[in-house]
């Protein structure tokens, strides 16, 4: 196992080039599978977690090309229907293969993904929404078992507006029959680059970046090529590393558009960002005293539970105080306990934290616990002063793309070493 040393108290300097977001390529290539015809995608990022989603395509019986983040992907082959624990395990987005293995052959068989650091995440709203669709489903062994004639058009409405709800659902209605309506649904960028992508495919999906999507069932796919969207939530923690090591940096290859609430919250707290909407690029200068404000986790538009973490790391070292309030997930505060070895000062009360801002972070051994998590501390050892060690750097690896090569070409002193 790997981990990872970094040797706080350089700033930041120079370009760094976004990767492909790993919540929109995920789907994405699990909905190859409603494909027969050939998908070639671009901009897709080398991670554990694509590899693991490779993997599983391959063992469903798809054949997949990899030439770095170019991917060619064939399902024209009869797929088999069930998705091994071993993977499941590892990687909770595994459950959207439910909805394009129901949809291309009537028959899926997923482990039930099980209790994870951040809570206990059931699929409770998948599977109420797919047997609206006409599935069934029976849960033995610890699996989700699900079967159906052709899938039919149903009006579904979410109670919550969930994100891989929502996936599934879509992936689910593109080849069913007749008109599927999805009201409350997720409004996150990766779900329009999802659409979009289907919809390059020759799906019928109207609404994109709405709280309604309205698809029409249409028989087959065809052939297609797609560049997966960049990832917002590594744009946005390149710009928390330059904020809090008072650095000069340019994203490029960033996916503006969909970064507003972070970039507010950041301007709020006094970073100078240059960049706008219309524009692929941001760039983030010293600007003196940064101080805390106040954040509260919500559904897109709102500011993205994925970026909490590295927020709290940045409050921590800011001036004054600052409550976040998690209203996501459960147990998304596992980072806070590692922040404070290393000097930050985190009240947590029930879902809300209470950040003591100005403190100076000095270097410890730390534990990540889950993936935005390892990403806070990586931040925090940024700014500490001496050597902070970060083990499990695995959970890094399902997330940020050639992380630390990327940190260090910016002028970080961090490596890797095995445990
Ligand atoms: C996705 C993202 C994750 C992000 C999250 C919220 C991927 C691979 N993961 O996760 O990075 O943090 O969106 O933006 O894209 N819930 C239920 N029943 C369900 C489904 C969800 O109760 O059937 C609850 C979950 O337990 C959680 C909340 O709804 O508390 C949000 O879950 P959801 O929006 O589905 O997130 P994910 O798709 O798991």
């Amino acid at each position: 196992m790997d981990k990872l040393i970094l040797e706080g108290g350089c700033p930041l300097q120079g370009e760094v080039t976004i990767s492909g977001s790993k919540n929109a390529a995920l789907p994405i290539l699990l909905a190859c599978m409603l494909n027969s015809e050939e998908v070639k995608l671009q901009g897709v990022p080398d991670l554990l977690d694509i590899q693991t989603t490779v993997r599983l395509l391959q063992l469903l019986g798809c054949q997949v090309e990899q030439n770095g983040s170019a991917l060619t992907i064939r399902a024209e082959h009869e797929l088999h229907h069930e998705a091994p624990y071993d993977l499941v395990r590892t990687m909770r987005a595994s459950v959207l293969c439910l909805g394009p293995l129901l949809a291309r052959i009537g028959r899926a068989t997923v482990a039930l993904p099980g209790g994870c650091a951040i809570g206990s995440r059931p699929v409770d709203l998948h599977l109420s929404a797919l047997e609206k669709m006409g599935a069934a489903f029976v849960i033995e062994g610890g699996d989700i078992k699900g079967s159906c004639p052709r899938l039919r058009g149903a009006h579904i409405s979410f109670d919550f507006p969930t994100v891989g709800g929502t996936e599934n659902l879509l992936m689910a209605a593109v080849l069913a029959e007749g008109e599927t309506i999805l009201e409350n649904a997720a409004k996150e960028p990766e779900i329009q680059d999802l659409a979009n992508f289907l919809n390059a495919c020759g799906a019928r999906i109207e609404g994109q970046g709405t709280s309604i999507l309205r698809i029409q069932g249409v028989p087959g796919l065809q052939a297609c090529r797609y560049t997966v969207l960049p990832d917002r939530i590594e744009a946005g923690t390149y710009l928390i590393a330059a904020a809090i090591t008072n650095g000069d940096l340019t994203l490029r290859n960033c996916p503006v558009w969909a970064m507003d609430a972070v970039i507010y919250k950041l301007r709020e707290m006094g970073v100078d960002i240059a960049g706008d909407a219309g524009t692929d690029s941001l760039t983030i200068r010293p600007n003196g005293e940064i101080h805390g404000v106040d954040i509260s986790t919500q559904p897109y538009p709102g500011f993205p539970t994925d970026m909490q973490a590295q927020f709290m790391a940045l409050m921590s070292v800011a001036q004054g105080s600052g409550l976040i309030t998690e209203t996501i997930f459960e147990n998304r505060f596992m980072h806070a306990q590692e922040l404070m070895r290393l000097g930050a000062k985190i009240k947590i009360t029930g879902n809300s934290a209470l950040v003591r801002g100005g403190q100076n972070l000095s270097g410890a051994t730390v534990m990540a616990s889950d993936l935005r998590a390892s990403a806070s501390l990586v931040l925090a050892g940024l700014a500490a002063r001496g050597t902070t060690t970060i083990r499990r750097i695995y959970h890094l690896d399902r997330g940020y793309e050639h992380m630390e090569t990327k940190l260090s070409r910016l002028g970080a002193r961090v490596w890797r070493e095995q445990e």
